[in-house]
């Protein structure tokens, strides 16, 4: 079959997608029928993206004023390419060194490579119910800083799960050291919209950040591939930035990519009110139904009040996470397929003991009420068959263990991932010999990449647990080598 005739069979199917991207293949307009005819180049008065001067300066305008931030950028290589821009035009000498929180998606150890920056990793808080990771905190910051300075911090906020962190008191502490603070919030962009600090929380744009990623296609109805990259403040060298984003651009961004940006920002600029109350509307509904359940979870901070280690979690309602951990013997992989073979919904993806439904002001009241539904059924079931899946003691001990997070692990950075990528000698290690040997490769669950393991880090029997119990739970483990149905990893040597 080809790739169009898939597309065109999953188009016509009745799979509803609680995933990427944001406009939940549906239309904003009623004239989408472009494609060829709108596939231009930078011919006479269509401007150029790596130096914009006409109609894609404007719209970049248009789109700063939208979010709040003082300059935008569109991008067309994904939010990857705004990140590595960040990150490239923050390292102010050979030796940069960077303060970076270790939930960071993949695109951001691929900064530190192409850098060849030293890292120190902020470990954002553990959550002693779920099995993700909570926000960075505002102290672990100012410990920091206390005796190191460095070229700058990159953070993730909201994450894949939707953990915000303290931006505005993070960006204060920075610049009181004259340090520009990164935000990855490609998860966001619509929070750079409709954050109003209320039931949305609020971009870090308002919280003061220095250089703020955000992949429309995420959260946004564009285009996969589509995102904004906002700098603000005088830390950031701008013309040094342009330089570096024509470097990681492609020099023919495609004008379809283009168009869908600038659709989608003056679509939401036109129907800001409308389209945030709805989705409120909507959202609120959906959390106050799914409240009822008794054996799946859906978190809900705002609901609970919910407090850990006494940092209050702000949380964008917009990242549904259905926990499975209450239910024994059923993973977050199980309601995955369940949704998706039985009920025709397509999650975003699954960990161990959760799934992640993908929301945006696309998805209408009967799409939150199909998967509402689909979630009572389950649940009902669950509740009938409670007898049969009681665990025993034992095996309640063996699901306390799989709940890590990337956060409980302790990372051991022996080498620069530059310097563990580039070594001479690598050599392909069964991976239960490599404990106690240092990575030259990543090692990721994919979703949502961030690595369990980096180059340069040491492979300790508790990181290698955790990718036998990712493997387990059928997470999708990237980075290994698997010959006869043994995993290998390529070492340092
Ligand atoms: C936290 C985070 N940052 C950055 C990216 C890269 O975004 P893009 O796919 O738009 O390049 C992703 C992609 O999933 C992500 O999850």
């Amino acid at each position: 079959m080809k790739l169009r005739e898939q597309l065109e069979e999953l188009q016509n199917s009745d799979f509803y997608p609680f995933h990427m991207p944001g406009h939940k293949r549906k239309m904003i307009s009623e004239d989408d029928t472009y494609l060829t005819g709108h596939d231009i180049t930078e011919i006479d008065g269509f401007d150029n993206l790596n130096c914009p001067e006409g109609i894609l300066l404007e719209e970049q305008k248009n789109a700063a004023s939208l979010f709040g931030s003082e300059e935008c950028f569109y991008l067309v290589n994904g939010s990857s390419c705004g990140v590595l821009a960040s990150i490239k035009t923050v390292c102010k000498s050979d030796n940069p060194h960077l303060l970076v929180a270790r939930n960071s998606h993949k695109s951001v150890y691929h900064g530190l490579y192409l850098t060849g920056a030293y890292v120190k990793y902020l470990i954002p808080e553990s959550f002693t119910d779920y099995s993700f990771c909570g926000p960075i905190l505002v102290d672990a910051i100012k410990n920091e800083l206390q005796d190191n300075t460095y070229d700058a911090i990159v953070l993730t906020s909201p994450t894949y799960e939707g953990v915000v962190s303290n931006i505005d008191e993070i960006v204060a502490v920075a610049h009181s050291k004259d340090i520009p603070v990164i935000v990855d919030e490609a998860h966001g962009a619509y929070l750079g919209i409709f954050g109003n600090g209320e039931y949305f929380p609020k971009s870090a744009i308002s919280g003061g950040a220095d250089l703020v990623i955000q992949s429309t296609h995420k959260t946004l109805p564009a285009l996969t591939q589509t995102a904004l990259l906002h700098v603000q403040g005088r830390l950031v060298n701008r013309e040094k930035l342009k330089q570096n984003l024509s470097i990681f651009q492609t020099s023919s961004p495609s004008y379809l990519l283009m168009e869908s940006i600038s659709d989608c920002i003056h679509f939401c600029k036109e129907n800001k009110e409308k389209l945030i109350g709805e989705y409120e509307d909507n959202l609120r509904y959906f959390y106050q139904k799914t409240n009822e359940l008794k054996n799946l979870e859906v978190v809900d901070f705002s609901i609970k009040k919910r407090k850990e280690s006494d940092i209050c979690i702000l949380k964008d309602p917009g990242k549904i996470i259905i926990c499975t951990r209450d239910v024994n013997l059923y993973s977050g992989k199980d309601l995955y397929d369940e949704l998706r073979e039985k009920y025709h919904l397509q999650m975003e993806m699954s960990a161990s003991d959760y799934v992640i439904a993908m929301t945006s002001i696309m998805d209408q009241r009967e799409d939150f009420e199909r998967l509402i539904c689909a979630l009572m059924q389950i649940d009902e079931a669950i509740e009938n068959y409670k007898e049969k899946t009681l665990n025993t003691e034992n095996e309640c001990n063996e699901k306390q263990l799989d709940k890590a997070s990337i956060s409980d692990l302790s990372i051991q950075v022996v080498m620069k991932i530059k310097d563990a990528i580039d070594v001479s000698e690598v050599r392909l290690v069964k991976l239960e010999d490599a404990i106690g040997k240092v990575s030259s490769e990543y090692v990721f669950a994919y979703p949502p990449g961030i690595p369990i393991v980096a180059p340069g880090e040491c492979i300790t029997k508790e990181i290698y647990d955790y990718i036998l119990n990712q493997k387990k739970y059928g997470m999708n483990i990237i980075g290994l080598k698997c010959k006869d149905f043994v995993d290998y990893i390529n070492c340092v040597m």
